[in-house]
């Protein structure tokens, strides 16, 4: 018998949602690889083995035994794009919006982003790390064990090094493991308007260099992320942002055909961007685009369902190129404040076309790869993080049938119990 820390046995379902030598691509989506009265043995933080309850309950004695029975053993859902850590909220934004004024409307008049950004600005590392904990426990409880945060509420040096200071310690101060992103070109500051260049001057020249040297600092990979769209960043200036990122050591990441199509994916898949997200108005020369490269798009249906509109991630175009395809909450204080991956799955069934198989394995196998993490985390695999979540139910297809409560009973981090 082999000593572990952990053995979880007798599930009605284990989902090892295995990589396929990289995401699960095209057609390939949703190969959940279910193993019937499923176990999975963890020591020291990581998946030693997966198998029959029988088989693994020969070989291993663990400290801690998990009875599974009736239950359903998931990865722990990955989260690729958020917008922690913000402050303050507005909700008299979602007021005037089902009034009639539009999110674009809201913005070009100086709220929207800009609302978020005055409140962000005026809070201290720890207001910020007090007002996003509690997003975090409520993403963990809902089974996200590892997220994306982002900057883009400072829009000035010294505030968006602010929020990657917020986000550091919020890493380090709860469960749910952050992979960081610097996005000072989220939008056009006052003080700039109408001179969008000139703000992009100061993006490249002194605002990337010091998110740079932070990295340095802290010895901490970061994203760099542009809004590209009408009215905010267009193709030519996304493209200076992300081709002087990249110089300077960042990996990349797009928000992309949001609202509008600028061809902001593709430019994605030129420059090797780890992802292009959003993606609702892609064009389809973009779309088989992603199907040749390697960059993962990212699907966000709690955006279009947060302002009520009808177009969704167009997913069967893009599985049909044979893209990756992940999907991610977009947590955010304007387009949609929501902090659960299982939410996220019940739209993406239904607006997005995906089977529950697809969706889950979007959630956890390729959203691990959108930020960059597909061989660490995202499946049950011998060799990867313990990062697990077991359900109330025995049967995953639960998940995005039932909605507007959790299924998820037990959270575990790097095999340790968190929930
Ligand atoms: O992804 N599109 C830009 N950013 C966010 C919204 C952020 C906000 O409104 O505060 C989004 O939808
Ligand atoms: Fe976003």
């Amino acid at each position: 018998m082999e000593n572990v820390d952990l053995l979880i046995h007798s599930a009605a379902q284990l989902c090892v949602v295995p990589a396929h030598n990289g995401p699960q691509r095209g057609a390939a989506l949703g190969d959940l690889g279910i193993i019937p009265d499923g176990a999975l043995a963890a020591h020291q933080g990581r998946i030693v083995a997966t198998g029959r309850a029988a088989d693994l309950r020969a070989r291993f004695r663990a400290t801690n035994e998990i009875d599974a029975t009736g239950r359903c053993v998931l990865p722990g859902f990955v989260d690729p794009h958020t917008h922690l850590p913000w402050s303050g909220d507005r909700a008299n934004e979602f007021e005037q919006r089902l009034a009639g004024a539009t999110y674009m409307e809201i913005m070009a008049g100086g709220g929207g982003i800009m609302s978020t950004v005055r409140q962000t600005r005026q809070a201290s590392v720890a207001d910020l790390v007090a007002d996003n904990l509690p997003r975090l426990q409520q993403m963990l409880a809902h089974g996200t064990t590892s997220a994306e945060a982002k900057t883009g509420y400072g829009l000035d040096t010294a505030a968006e090094l602010k929020q990657l200071d917020a986000m550091l310690a919020l890493d380090a101060a709860q469960p749910v493991e952050l992979a960081l992103t610097f996005l000072p070109a989220h939008a056009v500051p006052a003080g700039y308007s109408g001179r969008t260049d000139a703000y992009v001057d100061l993006v490249v020249t002194e605002m990337l260099p010091a998110g740079a040297a932070w990295m340095r600092q802290h010895n901490r990979p970061l994203f760099c992320d542009v809004f590209c769209e009408a009215g905010v960043f267009d193709l030519a200036q996304t493209r200076r942002i992300l081709e002087t990122a990249r110089e300077l050591g960042y990996k990349l990441k797009v928000h992309a055909d949001e609202f509008e199509g600028l061809g902001g994916t593709a430019l994605a898949v030129e420059l090797g961007a780890v992802s292009a997200d959003h993606l609702v108005r892609t064009p389809p020369a973009d779309i088989q685009a992603l199907g040749r490269g390697d960059t993962v798009a990212v699907g966000l249906p709690g955006t279009p369902f947060g302002l009520a509109h009808t177009e969704y991630t167009p997913a069967g175009q893009i599985l049909a190129a044979g893209g990756a395809l992940a999907l991610a909450t977009d947590c955010n204080p304007g387009t949609c404040w929501c902090e659960s991956m299982q939410m996220v799955i019940a739209l993406a069934c239904r607006y997005m076309k995906l089977t529950q198989a697809q969706a889950v394995a979007a959630a956890t196998l390729n959203a691990a790869y959108a930020i960059g993490r597909g061989t660490e985390i995202g499946s049950l695999e011998a060799g990867k993080q313990a990062d697990i979540l077991l359900l109330s139910v025995a049967d995953y297809r639960q998940l995005g049938y039932r909605f507007g409560t959790n299924l998820v009973e037990m959270v575990f981090k790097r095999g340790q119990r968190v929930i």
